[in-house]
C-alpha cells in the first residue's frame, strides 16, 4: 500500500462531490455488525477503516435502529432478515444484498447482508465500490450473486520466491517464511475478496512435489486460515508423480506413479486426508500432466481422465476438486490440435469432482487466437476457462494492455456455431451442465511496490475477479470502475482519459504485433516479449515471398478447423466467410489477398504498424497531459511507462515491417509514412 494506506483501488480518500457528501454523512454514521464470524470480522475492520475516511466524520456504533445505520450480518439475524424482506430467498450462497430503508434523505438504514458472512464480506466490498465511485445510496435494492463458482487466482510462483512468467517482481507469498503472515498477505487477500474471486492456487502448474509435504502443508496453515476469512479457498498444484517422489528413500517407497496401482491411490488418499485434517475447507489440487516436462499418466499408459480420476476420488470424500489441465502438448506438426485429440475422446469420462481447464485459445495466450475447440466439444465434461493477466505474449509490464475485451469474447462465443449456445459463459457459469466449473485467471501479481509491475496492470487483476462474478460485465463500465477507484477523486475528463487508454490498448498491442491472428511473433526461446518473426517462421506462419499465414483448412492444410461443429468449420474453411481478425491463423494467402476492410493484406500489415505505434504515442501524449487528476509519483511513473512502451511498439513496428518488405518487395500505398 501507499503510505497513506492506500492499495491498489482501495483507496479511500475523502469524498469530492459536495451534494455527495452531504448526502454520505446522514446516511453513513454508525456501524452495527451482527455475528462474529471471521468474514464479518473482517467485514467489519474494511469499514470501520474505509467509512470515517471516506466520509470525513467519525463512525459510531448504533443501535441497530439509529438513524444512518450501516447493518452488516447474515441472514441468519432476524433485525437482518427483516430488512431484506423478499430479498433474502434471491440470495446464493456466496451473494450479497445492499438494501436501503427509508425515502430518500431520510434514508434510515442500509443493510449489507449475504446468506453467509463470506456474502456479506462481498456486500461490505460492494457498498464500498458504491462509494467510492460516488453513487447515490438511496432506494438501493441490490441482489448480486456470483454467476460462476470457481473464481480462481492462479499463481505460478515457486517455492525458491520466483514466479514464471512474472514481470512484478518476486511471489508475495514469502514461502520460505511461512507460517509467518505479513500485512502483505492480508492485503492479496483484501484485494481477492474485494473483486469476488473465491479460490486460489498458489504455486506454480509446474509443481515442486514439495509443496505437498507435511512440513509444507503444516506452514500453509495460517495462510489458509487467513484466506478463509475473506471467503477464499487456498488449492494447491500438485506434482503427478508425488507419490513416487515423496515416498523414496523412505521405509516404504512406492516406485511409480501409475493411477492403476493401489499402493499409487493409497497414497493420494493418505495425502487427501491429511490436507484435510491440517485445511478443512482446502479447495484442491491443480495439476499440469504431460506437458513440458512434467510427469503424468501416459508414462503408465494410463489416459488423461485415469490421471485425474485417481486425485478426484481421494478428494471427493472431503468434498475436495482436481482441477486438470489440458495444456498437454508435444511433438505434433501444429499443436493446436493435440490437445483436442487427447481430450475430445474423453468427453465424459472424468469423475464428478474433475474440471478440465483449458486455456482460451488452442496455441497459448496469443494477442488472438480462436476459442479452444474443446470447449463445445467437451458437453459432459466439467470446464473450466483458463486467462492469462500476466502478460507473457501481450507486453509484460511495459505494454499497457487491458485484456478485459478479449476475455469478452471469448465468454461471449457460441460454441455450437453463430449465435448458437452454449456460449463459453454459459458452460463456465455451469448453464451448460450442472456441477463445478468456472475461471481461473494466470496472476500478475508480485511483490512489487504497485504489486502488477506496472500500474496499469491492476486494471486487469481487477476487471477478471470483476468478470467471474459477472460473465456478461462490460469491459469499459469494469475500466472506468477501476479508474475511478484507483485515482481518486478523479474528475471526469481524466476517468474518461483513463479508460479511454485502456479501451484502445488490446488493439493498439495487436496492431503493432502479430497481425490477422498469427501467432508467436514473440521470441520464442526467450522472454516471449522481442519481435521475433522471422524466429518463428516454420512455427506459427509460413510467411515466403508471396504469401503468409498457416494453412490450418481441411481442404488444403492440416485440418485444424474441422475440429469445431460444422457451423463454424464453414465459418474458417471459406475465405470469403473468415474473420478478418483470425484470417492468418486459418489460411495461408498472397499478400495481395483483400481482406473484408478492402485493404489488401500486405496494405494492412503495414497500416496497423504504424497506427500501433502511433496509439501507443498517443497515451504517452494523453497520460502526460493528466498531472492535474493524481497525485506527481504516480503520474512520474505511469508516464515513465508509457515512455517505455512508446519505445518498444518502435521496435516492433520497425522489425515487422522489414520483415514483411524484406520478403514481399512490396511498397506500400501510403508513403505519408516516411515522414513519419
Ligand atoms: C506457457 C508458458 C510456460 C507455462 C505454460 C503452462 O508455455 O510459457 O511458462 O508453464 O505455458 O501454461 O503450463
Amino acid at each position: 500500500p501507499d503510505e497513506d494506506g492506500s492499495l491498489l483501488w482501495l483507496r479511500y480518500a475523502q469524498v469530492q462531490q459536495p451534494g455527495r457528501l452531504k448526502e454520505y454523512r446522514e446516511i453513513l454514521r454508525h456501524l452495527v455488525v451482527q455475528g462474529t464470524e471471521p468474514p464479518l470480522q473482517r467485514a467489519a475492520e474494511e469499514l470501520r477503516a474505509a467509512l470515517p475516511s471516506l466520509v470525513g466524520q467519525p463512525l459510531g456504533d448504533g443501535p441497530v435502529d439509529a438513524a444512518g445505520v450501516v447493518l452488516v450480518g447474515t441472514t441468519a439475524s432476524p433485525d437482518v432478515a427483516r430488512a431484506l424482506g423478499a430479498h433474502a430467498s434471491r440470495l446464493t450462497d456466496e451473494g450479497y444484498a445492499i438494501v436501503s430503508e427509508g425515502q430518500g434523505a431520510h434514508t434510515r438504514r442500509i443493510t449489507v447482508a449475504g446468506r453467509t458472512a463470506a456474502g456479506a464480506l462481498r456486500g461490505a466490498f460492494a457498498l464500498l465500490r458504491l462509494i467510492q465511485t460516488e453513487q447515490r445510496l438511496m432506494k438501493l435494492a441490490i441482489v448480486s450473486n456470483p454467476a460462476v463458482e470457481l473464481r480462481m487466482a492462479n499463481h505460478w510462483d515457486n517455492l525458491d520466491g520466483s514466479v514464471e512468467r512474472g514481470y512484478a517482481g518476486a511471489s508475495i507469498f514469502g514461502f520460505a517464511n511461512l507460517p509467518t503472515l505479513t500485512a502483505r498477505h492480508r492485503n492479496y487477500a483484501r484485494m481477492l475478496a474485494s473483486t469476488g474471486m473465491n479460490a486460489t492456487v498458489i504455486n506454480n502448474v509446474n509443481a515442486s512435489p514439495t509443496f505437498l509435504t507435511t512440513d509444507f502443508l503444516t506452514r500453509v496453515v495460517p495462510l489458509a486460515e487467513l484466506l478463509r476469512g475473506y471467503g477464499v479457498r487456498l488449492w494447491l498444484s500438485a506434482n503427478f508423480a508425488s507419490p513416487m517422489v515423496l515416498t523414496k528413500g523412505t521405509a516404504n517407497p512406492i516406485p511409480t506413479a501409475d493411477p492403476a496401482d493401489p499402493r499409487v491411490q493409497q497414497w493420494w488418499r493418505d495425502k487427501a486426508s491429511e490436507v484435510y485434517r491440517l485445511i478443512p475447507d482446502f479447495g484442491g489440487f491443480l495439476v499440469k500432466a504431460d506437458s513440458e516436462g512434467q510427469p503424468g499418466p501416459e508414462a503408465y499408459g494410463r489416459t488423461q481422465a485415469e490421471g485425474a480420476n485417481v486425485i478426484a476420488h481421494a478428494l471427493a470424500p472431503h468434498g475436495g476438486r482436481v482441477v486438470w489441465r489440458s495444456f498437454t502438448h508435444s511433438s505434433f506438426s501444429d499443436w493446436a490440435e493435440y490437445q483436442y485429440r487427447i481430450f475430445a475422446p474423453l468427453n465424459g469420462q472424468f469423475a464428478d469432482n474433475a474440471v478440465l481447464q483449458t486455456k482460451y485459445g488452442p496455441i497459448d495466450f496469443q494477442i488472438r487466437e480462436p476459442v479452444h475447440p474443446l470447449f463445445g466439444a467437451l458437453d459432459r465434461t466439467h470446464q473450466m476457462l483458463e486467462l492469462q493477466l500476466t502478460q507473457e505474449y501481450t507486453g509484460h509490464n511495459v505494454h499497457a494492455v487491458f485484456l478485459a475485451p478479449m476475455w469478452r469474447t471469448v465468454l461471449d462465443f457460441p460454441t455450437r456455431g453463430p449465435g448458437a449456445p452454449p456460449t463459453v459463459a454459459d458452460i463456465v457459469a455451469g448453464r451448460a451442465l450442472p456441477g463445478p466449473a468456472g475461471i481461473a485467471g494466470v496472476m500478475n501479481i508480485g511483490d512489487d511496490a504497485d504489486w502488477t509491475g506496472y500500474q496499469f496492470g491492476a486494471a486487469n487483476t481487477f476487471a477478471y475477479g470483476r468478470l467471474c462474478w459477472q460473465p456478461d460485465a462490460d469491459p469499459a463500465a469494469l475500466a472506468r470502475e477501476w479508474a475511478q477507484m484507483t485515482f481518486r477523486p478523479a474528475r471526469g475528463e481524466f476517468v474518461d482519459a483513463v479508460v479511454d487508454i485502456l479501451m484502445r490498448s488490446y488493439g493498439a498491442y495487436e496492431d503493432v504485433t502479430s497481425p490477422l491472428g498469427i501467432g508467436y511473433f514473440t521470441d520464442p526461446a526467450g522472454s516471449h516479449f522481442d519481435p521475433a518473426p522471422a524466429t518463428t517462421n516454420t512455427q506459427s506462419h509460413f510467411s515466403t515471398a508471396t504469401r503468409t499465414g498457416f494453412d490450418r483448412t481441411v481442404a488444403t492444410g492440416t485440418g485444424f478447423t474441422g475440429l469445431y461443429p460444422p457451423p463454424w468449420k464453414d465459418v474458417y474453411e471459406d475465405l470469403s466467410t473468415c474473420p478478418d481478425a483470425l484470417l492468418l491463423f486459418m489460411h495461408q494467402v498472397p499478400y495481395t489477398h483483400r481482406l473484408h476492410s478492402g485493404e489488401t493484406v500486405i496494405e494492412h500489415i503495414y497500416d496497423t504498424h504504424f497506427d500501433g505505434l502511433e496509439a501507443a504515442r498517443s497515451f504517452a501524449a494523453t497520460w502526460a497531459g493528466l498531472a492535474h487528476g493524481v497525485d506527481a509519483a504516480r503520474h512520474a511513473d505511469i508516464g515513465a511507462s508509457f515512455d517505455a512502451q512508446v519505445d518498444h511498439a518502435r521496435l516492433w513496428r520497425d522489425t515487422v515491417v522489414a520483415f514483411y518488405f524484406s520478403l514481399s518487395r512490396i511498397l506500400s500505398e501510403d508513403r505519408s509514412w516516411f515522414q513519419v
